[in-house]
């Protein structure tokens, strides 16, 4: 079988160049070997094609549960987190099923209902800070995108066993950010407790109180059922298999853990880079202030949602520096031609979202910030896909657009903020997705007041009636 070229470099050279600077690696292979090119990874594994051609992922991402499998298995690396019942680790028609069951709550009427818990939330966080107090925009993102999970899921943001999981999931997330962290779950022998350098051993203790936390919750709600809750917790709880089973309370740990980690850095990451650009480029936040007050009588979530112009900041976001790179891998299922490529049964496929995001003839000068792309131009799902495809396209889509938008909102239309630096920051590495490479620190210059239209043409009245 012929694979895609790529590096002839040992496997632990690529690998360790893909844990420290994974987009220059990616970018230095596409421009060597073009859109699809092989990586070993790993010794003992099938190499890995990355694919950065939309005709070739489309084939892969309307496949992935026919020619292709989406296993849950290849994802081991989340494994240490999520536990192997996680939506993301298990596979197959089990997997399909648990979809099906977490989607609801992340699209439709139901999501919505959640606008104003969004708003509400960050608003309560935005005004901890004081005028002229500089913060990390990404922090109080994180904040807020946590709350708002933790809402969803259990109906509650607020007391001390969400305060202590709040702690205890961003020091998860904080720790396990570093590259010496991602090489541990890159290198399964490197996983035990080494003297004072005992990064594993911490986690792993962080780990367990999250887990103390999480299983009490769900024993308090076993032992005292209230069937009026509407949060994902409860929906779990009372679903059935067809075998009439409920699901167990590691079922119930790992979907929960899944939710709250899945759910809300990656979504702070993208709020905090949609501030960056908005207050890096004057126009764009011009553009976006004159079309956010046109709302000003009527600012309904619904709306806001619909904006041209603040879709297209969001999407540009995701696209210029996509938060998550890849999608999970997918594996060839049955003998297929691929791109050229005769694929063999057990072969890895992987879609490289940020190599996408940067193609030139999709995206002229993809390097430059420009929220007119997506006015100008409609592009396929093969084409920009910050939220991968398929039988694995990322359950909080919807969910997480919805969150960007009114988080924006509410603070740019309340606030008047500013970069405390104007010099760049680019993306890198954090823990198994991307992140800011030094904190983005804002300052709240004043409040800010819109007024509506209504109150504009009454306030000339007035001042006409006193002349
Ligand atoms: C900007 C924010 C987000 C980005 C960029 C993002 C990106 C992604 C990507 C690229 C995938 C893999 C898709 C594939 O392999 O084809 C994924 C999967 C997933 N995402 Fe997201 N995501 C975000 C927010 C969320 C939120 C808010 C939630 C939950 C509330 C969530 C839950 C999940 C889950 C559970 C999966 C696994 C789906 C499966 O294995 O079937 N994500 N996400």
């Amino acid at each position: 079988m012929k694979l895609p070229n790529g590096p002839q470099t040992p496997a632990v050279v690529q690998m360790l160049r893909w844990i420290i600077s994974p987009m220059s690696f990616l970018e230095a292979c596409a421009a060597k070997y073009g859109d699809m090119f092989t990586l070993k990874l790993e010794n003992n594994s099938p190499p890995l094609i990355f694919v950065s051609n939309p005709q070739v992922l489309q084939q892969i991402l309307t496949n992935d549960t026919k020619e292709f499998a989406a296993p849950g298995d290849t994802n081991l690396l989340f494994e240490s987190l999520l536990g192997k019942r996680s939506v993301i680790t298990i596979s197959g028609a089990e997997h399909q099923r648990q979809r099906q069951l977490l989607l609801p709550p992340f699209h439709g009427e139901r999501m919505r209902s959640y606008s104003q818990v969004i708003s509400d939330i960050t608003e309560k966080i935005i005004s901890q800070y004081q005028i002229g107090q500089s913060f990390n925009i990404r922090s109080a993102a994180q904040t807020i995108t946590l709350r708002v999970i933790m809402q969803a899921v259990f109906g509650l943001d607020e007391g001390p066993r969400a305060d202590k999981l709040q702690h205890f999931l961003g020091e998860i997330l904080e720790k396990g950010s570093s590259k010496l962290s991602v090489a541990l779950l890159y290198f399964p022998s490197l996983q035990r407790d080494f003297g004072p350098i005992n990064v594993w051993g911490r986690q792993m203790r962080r780990q367990q109180e999250t887990d103390r936390l999480l299983y009490a919750e769900i024993r308090e709600r076993r032992e005292q059922p209230d069937s009026s809750r509407t949060d994902i917790l409860s929906l779990l709880m009372s679903a059935r298999d067809e075998a009439g089973q409920v699901m167990t309370d590691e079922e119930l740990r790992d979907e929960l853990m899944t939710l709250l980690i899945a759910g809300h850095e990656t979504t702070a990451t993208a709020i905090a880079w949609a501030f960056y650009w908005i207050h890096k480029l004057p126009s764009v936040r011009q553009k976006l202030l004159q079309e956010l007050d046109s709302l000003a009588d009527n600012p309904d979530p619904n709306a806001i949602f619909k904006l041209p112009y603040l879709n297209a900041v969001c999407c540009e976001t995701l696209r210029i520096y996509p938060v998550a790179m890849l999608t999970f891998p997918r594996v060839v299922k049955t003998p297929v031609s691929l791109g050229g490529y005769d694929l063999e049964p057990g072969t890895g496929v992987i879609g490289s979202i940020y190599s996408i995001h940067q193609r030139e003839d999709l995206y002229p000068q993809p390097k430059q910030f420009k929220p007119e792309r997506f006015l100008e131009r409609q592009f396929s799902p093969y084409e920009y896909l910050p939220f991968g495809g398929g039988a694995r396209r990322c359950i909080g889509l919807a969910f997480a657009q919805l969150e960007m938008k009114l988080a924006i909102a509410k603070i740019l239309t309340s606030r008047e903020l500013e970069l405390v630096d104007n010099g760049e920051i680019r993306p890198q590495r954090r823990g198994l997705v991307t992140g800011p490479n030094r904190p983005i620190e804002m300052v709240i210059k004043s409040q800010r007041q819109v007024k509506s239209h209504i109150s504009q043409i009454k306030e000339l009245q007035e001042m006409k009636t006193t002349a």
